[in-house]
C-alpha cells in the first residue's frame, strides 16, 4: 500500500519531550525533563467545591454546547484582568482555546502558507515548532541572550524576508528561562512597527514571577502587530486545556471559523468550573503561594549547580517561570551527557529539540517546579558527578 499521509504531517518529528516523558515514568528516576507544573499546589478542595456548586446551581445547562469564542463571563473576566495592567483588551478580542497550544494551532491554520517566513526564537519553545511546522513554514530562528532578542540578526532577517509571524515567549522563556529587558522590548517593537509582520506574544509564565519587576507586553508597545496568548494551565491546573487567544477584530474573525472547525467550542463545562473557582478564590493568593515555592526550588538548583556543576558548564538565573537553561562548554553533545544521565536515573531535555536546524548542542533544560528541593540537590549532584567525567 502507498503512503496514505499528508506531506504536512509526514515531515514533523514526534515531540522528543513526549518520547523522553515515557523514561520518566519510572519513579525512580528524578526528572528535571518534563514542564509540569507543581502538583502540590494544585487547588484541588476548591476545583471539587467549585464543580459540587456548579452542578447544584446551574444543573444541565453546564452540559450543554455553548458559543466558539467562549463562554462570555469567562473572557470578561480575562480582559479585566488584563485591564489591571494597563492593557485594553475587550472580551470580544478574546477566543477561548484548548490551552495556548490550541491558540498556536489556530494561528497557523488562519495566518500561514506553506513556505512563509516565521521568526522563532533560539533556542525556542518545541511546541511552537511543532505546530507551525504542521502549516510547513519556512523558519528564521533568532538566537536569544540573557537581554533577549539578539536585535541585529533580527533587523537582518526582517530586511532579507518577508517575515508573516515572529513568535516569542518574553516572560521566563521555555525552555531558556530568560526575559527580555525592557530595552530589548523597544527594540523589537521599532523593528517591527513598520511592517505587516505579526507578533505571537506567549506568555503562559509571565504571573508567576519570583524575582525582579515586571515588563510592558508587546500589546503596550505595538498593539496592532501583537497578538496574546494566555493560559490557565500554569496559574490553576492543565488538565482543564483552558486557555485563550487575545487578536485584534479581524483575525479574532478569522480564528473563530478556524475554531468552528477545529473542534466548534473549548470544553464548556471546564471554563464553568474554572471561573466559578476564580469567583469563589483569590487567585492572588494563590499566585503567590506558586510564585514563592517556584523561587524556593529555583534557588534549590541554582545552588546546588553552583556547589556541583564544573566551573565550565555556564546557566541561567531566571527571575520567574519553570526552566534553567545549561550551556556546557562546546563541543559537548548534551544528548551524549543525556545517556550517562540516565543511567543514574536523572533526566532532562538535551537542547536539540528547542532547534529547528542544529543537533548535537551543548545546550540543555532543566524544569525545577515538578522536584522537590531536597531531590533538586540529590538529582543535580549526580548530573554534575557525570558532567565532570566529561568536560
Ligand atoms: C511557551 C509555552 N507555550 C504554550 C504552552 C502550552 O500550554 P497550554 O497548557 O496552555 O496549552 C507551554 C506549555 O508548557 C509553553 O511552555
Amino acid at each position: 500500500m502507498g503512503n496514505i499521509f499528508s506531506d504536512r504531517i509526514s515531515d514533523v518529528p514526534r515531540s522528543f519531550i513526549r518520547e523522553i516523558l515515557k523514561i520518566t515514568l519510572d519513579e525512580s528516576v528524578i526528572s528535571f525533563a518534563g514542564g509540569l507544573p507543581n502538583r502540590d499546589l494544585f487547588p484541588l478542595e476548591e476545583i471539587k467545591a467549585a464543580t459540587a456548586k456548579l452542578l447544584a446551581e446551574s444543573g444541565k445547562d453546564v452540559l450543554q454546547y455553548s458559543s466558539s469564542e467562549g463562554y462570555r463571563e469567562l473572557r470578561e473576566w480575562i480582559a479585566a484582568r488584563y485591564r489591571k495592567k494597563e492593557m485594553t483588551i475587550d472580551p470580544d478580542n478574546i477566543l477561548i482555546t484548548a490551552g495556548s497550544q490550541q491558540g498556536l494551532d489556530l494561528l497557523g491554520k488562519t495566518i500561514l502558507n506553506e513556505g512563509d517566513s516565521v521568526v522563532i526564537e533560539e533556542p525556542g519553545y518545541l511546541g511552537a515548532i511543532q505546530a507551525f511546522s504542521i502549516y510547513r513554514s519556512r523558519f528564521h530562528p533568532v538566537p536569544v541572550n540573557p537581554e533577549g532578542m539578539d536585535l541585529d540578526m533580527l533587523g537582518q532577517v526582517l530586511s532579507s524576508h518577508t517575515v508573516k509571524l515572529m513568535y516569542c515567549v518574553p516572560n521566563f522563556q521555555n525552555p531558556s528561562g530568560i526575559s527580555y529587558s525592557a530595552e530589548n522590548r523597544c527594540g523589537v517593537a521599532d523593528l517591527l512597527r513598520q511592517r505587516n509582520t505579526l507578533l505571537v506574544e506567549d506568555d503562559p509564565y509571565g504571573e508567576l514571577r519570583f524575582l525582579g519587576q515586571d515588563k510592558q507586553s508587546f500589546h503596550n508597545l505595538i498593539p496592532h502587530n501583537t497578538v496574546l496568548l494566555g493560559s490557565f494551565s500554569k496559574i490553576v491546573i492543565p488538565s482543564f486545556r483552558i486557555g485563550w487567544i487575545a487578536a485584534r477584530h479581524d483575525i479574532m474573525e478569522k480564528l473563530i471559523i478556524a475554531k468552528q472547525a477545529s473542534d466548534l467550542h473549548t470544553n464548556y463545562f471546564g471554563q464553568r468550573v474554572i471561573l466559578q473557582y476564580l469567583k469563589d478564590n483569590n487567585i492572588d493568593d494563590h499566585i503567590a503561594k506558586i510564585r514563592e515555592e517556584y523561587g524556593r526550588q529555583r534557588d534549590a538548583m541554582v545552588s546546588a549547580i553552583r556547589e556541583y556543576f564544573p566551573s565550565e558548564a555556564h546557566y541561567t538565573e531566571p527571575e520567574g517561570g519553570m526552566f534553567l537553561w545549561v550551556t556546557l562548554p562546546s563541543g559537548l553533545s548534551a544528548m551524549e551527557v543525556f545517556k550517562k544521565s540516565i543511567a543514574v536515573k536523572v533526566a532532562f531535555v538535551p537542547g536539540d529539540p528547542f532547534y529547528v536546524n542544529r543537533e548535537q548542542v551543548n545546550t540543555l533544560r532543566l524544569n525545577f517546579s515538578s522536584v522537590d528541593a531536597d531531590t533538586i540537590r540529590t538529582g543535580i549532584r549526580r548530573l554534575g558527578d557525570v558532567l565532570k567525567t566529561m568536560v
